[in-house]
C-alpha cells in the first residue's frame, strides 16, 4: 500500500509511523523545511515517535518525507492532518486545509481516497475539501473517494495509541467510507464506521466539547471551594469514590493544547451563522479563560500574606508545557501565567526541559540549581511532569504553589494549593 500523510506534526507523524510499521510504503509531506530535515537525519521532534523508530523506516525504505507534493502521486490514500487554529478573533482558521488541499488537487491519482483529519466544524470536508478537489470529470465518491476520520490521539498516554485507539471514519459514500476503511484497516486494530461525513466531524467536537465542559465546572468548582474555604483536590477525590454516575476532572491554572481551548469554538462559530448560540461552550470557554487570571491574583493573596508585592518577587514557574509529560506548548495556560506575572512587575524565570521545540518565553532556567530555587520567592507547579525531583524541590524551596496537587503530605517547604 502506498499511502500519503500531509502534514507530519503531533497527528500525522505517529499516524505516519503506525503505517510503515505494518509495511505500508508511506510517503510524508510537510511545508516544515526544519522537520523534513529533521526526519531525513533520522531525528524525530514528537514526544511519543523515536528517533530509532524513523532511521528503521527509513533504512527499510518504508518512509519518505519531503516537502515536495509530487511524491504523494502513487498513493492510493492520503490522509491530511494539516493545524486547525483560531484566528485572533476566535473564528475558524481552515486556511492550513485549503493550503494543503490545493497542493493535493495537482498530484492525486484517481481511485485515490482522501481522508481528512484536521479537527473542522461539521461541513467543512463535503464544501471546502469535496470543492477543491473536484474537477471537471473527477467527481468526489466515483473518481476519487473522500473521508472524514477525527484523530483521537493522546501525548504521552501509554495505553491508548493511535493504533489501539477505535478510529471513527465517515465517507461522502459508501465506497468512500469502504476505501477509507480498507487504508485504515491495516494499521488501526479498530475501526468504527459513522453515517455521514459529517456525523464523523461532530464526533469530535462532541469529545472535546465535554472535556472542555467538564474542566469548566471544575474550574468554577475550584473558585467556589475557594471562596468557601475548602479544598477542591479533597472533595473531587471524596466524590470520584462514588463507583457510578461520577468521572472525576481536576481544576488548573487553564486549558492548553492544540484540541480542547480551540475545537468546542469550531462548533459555536458553526452555530452562530445558523442563529443558535452554544451556551455550555461559550461559559466553558469564559471560565477556563480566566483561571490564569483567578490563579496570579491567588498567588498575589499568597504573597501579600509575607507582605511582598508581586512586582519585585522572584517566581520560578516550573513545567510550562500544556500538559504532563509532554513536549508541546501551544495555548499552554503557563505561558499566560508568566506573561501576566511579567506584566506586574514580578521576575519570571521558567523551568522545564521537556521542552525542545518551539517559542518560549525569554527566563528560561538551564538547570533547576538549588540556589535558584532557594532564591525564589515563590515556585509555581504549573505542570507536573514525572520526572520532576520534588523531593529535591520541596527541600530547596521556601514557598511553592501547588496548581496540580502533586505535593501533599510534603511538609518542607511552605505549600499553597489552587
Ligand atoms: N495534537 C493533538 O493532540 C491532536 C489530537 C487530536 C486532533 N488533533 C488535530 O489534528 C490536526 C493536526 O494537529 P497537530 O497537533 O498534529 O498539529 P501540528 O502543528 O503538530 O502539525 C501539523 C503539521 O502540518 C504542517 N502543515 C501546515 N500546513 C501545511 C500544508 N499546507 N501542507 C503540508 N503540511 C502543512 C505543519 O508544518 C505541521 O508540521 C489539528 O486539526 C488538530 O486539532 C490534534
Amino acid at each position: 500500500m502506498k499511502i500519503a500523510v500531509v502534514g507530519l506534526g503531533y497527528v500525522g507523524l505517529p499516524l505516519a509511523c503506525a503505517f510503515a510499521e505494518k509495511g505500508a510504503q508511506v510517503y510524508g509531506v510537510d511545508i516544515s523545511a526544519d522537520k523534513i530535515s529533521m526526519l531525513n537525519k533520522g531525528v524525530s521532534y514528537v514526544g511519543d515517535i523515536k528517533s530509532s523508530g524513523i532511521k528503521e523506516h527509513k533504512r527499510k525504505g518504508l518512509l519518505t518525507v519531503s516537502t515536495d507534493f509530487s511524491i504523494i502521486k502513487d498513493c492510493g490514500c492520503i490522509a491530511i492532518c494539516v493545524p486547525t487554529p483560531l484566528r485572533k478573533t476566535q473564528d475558524p482558521d481552515i486556511s492550513y486545509i485549503i493550503a494543503s488541499c490545493e497542493k493535493i488537487k495537482d498530484h492525486i491519482k484517481k481511485g485515490a481516497v482522501v481522508v481528512l483529519e484536521s479537527t473542522t466544524y461539521p461541513g467543512t470536508t463535503r464544501e471546502v475539501v469535496r470543492g477543491i478537489l473536484e474537477k471537471k470529470n473527477f467527481k468526489a465518491g466515483k473518481d476519487f473517494f473522500l473521508a472524514f476520520s477525527p484523530e483521537r490521539i493522546d501525548p504521552s498516554n501509554k495505553k491508548w495509541n493511535v493504533k489501539n485507539t477505535p478510529k471513527v471514519i465517515g465517507g461522502i459514500n459508501k465506497a468512500s467510507l469502504d476505501k477509507a476503511v480498507h487504508y485504515y484497516s491495516l494499521a488501526i486494530e479498530h475501526i468504527v464506521p459513522a453515517s455521514s461525513l459529517e456525523a464523523a466531524e461532530m464526533v469530535k467536537l462532541l469529545e472535546n466539547t465535554f472535556r472542555a465542559v467538564n474542566i469548566g465546572l471544575i474550574n468554577e468548582m475550584a473558585q467556589i471551594s475557594d471562596r468557601l474555604g475548602l479544598d477542591v483536590w479533597e472533595i473531587v477525590n471524596l466524590a470520584a469514590t462514588k463507583p457510578y454516575g461520577f468521572m472525576p476532572f481536576y481544576p488548573g491554572p487553564g486549558l492548553g493544547g492544540h484540541c480542547i481551548p480551540i475545537d468546542p469554538l469550531y462548533l459555536s462559530w458553526k452555530m452562530k451563522s445558523l442563529n443558535f448560540y452554544t451556551r455550555f461552550i461559550d461559559l466553558a470557554s469564559e471560565i477556563n479563560g480566566a483561571m490564569p487570571h483567578f490563579t496570579v491574583m491567588k498567588l498575589a493573596t499568597i504573597l501579600n500574606g509575607f507582605s511582598k508585592s508581586v512586582k519585585g518577587s522572584k517566581i520560578i514557574i516550573l513545567g510550562v508545557a500544556y500538559k504532563k509529560d509532554v513536549s508541546d506548548t501551544r495555548e499552554s495556560p503557563a505561558l499566560e501565567l508568566i506573561s501576566e506575572l511579567e506584566e506586574m512587575g514580578a521576575d519570571v524565570s521558567w523551568y522545564d526541559d521537556l521542552i525542545t521545540y518551539g517559542e518560549v518565553p525569554r527566563k528560561r532556567l538551564k538547570k533547576l540549581s538549588p540556589d535558584s530555587l532557594k532564591k525564589a520567592d515563590m515556585v509555581v507547579i504549573a505542570t507536573d511532569h514525572s520526572h520532576f525531583d520534588y523531593d529535591f524541590i520541596v527541600k530547596k524551596s521556601k514557598r511553592i504553589f501547588d496548581l496540580r496537587n502533586t505535593l501533599p503530605g510534603r511538609k518542607s517547604a511552605k505549600i499553597f494549593k489552587l
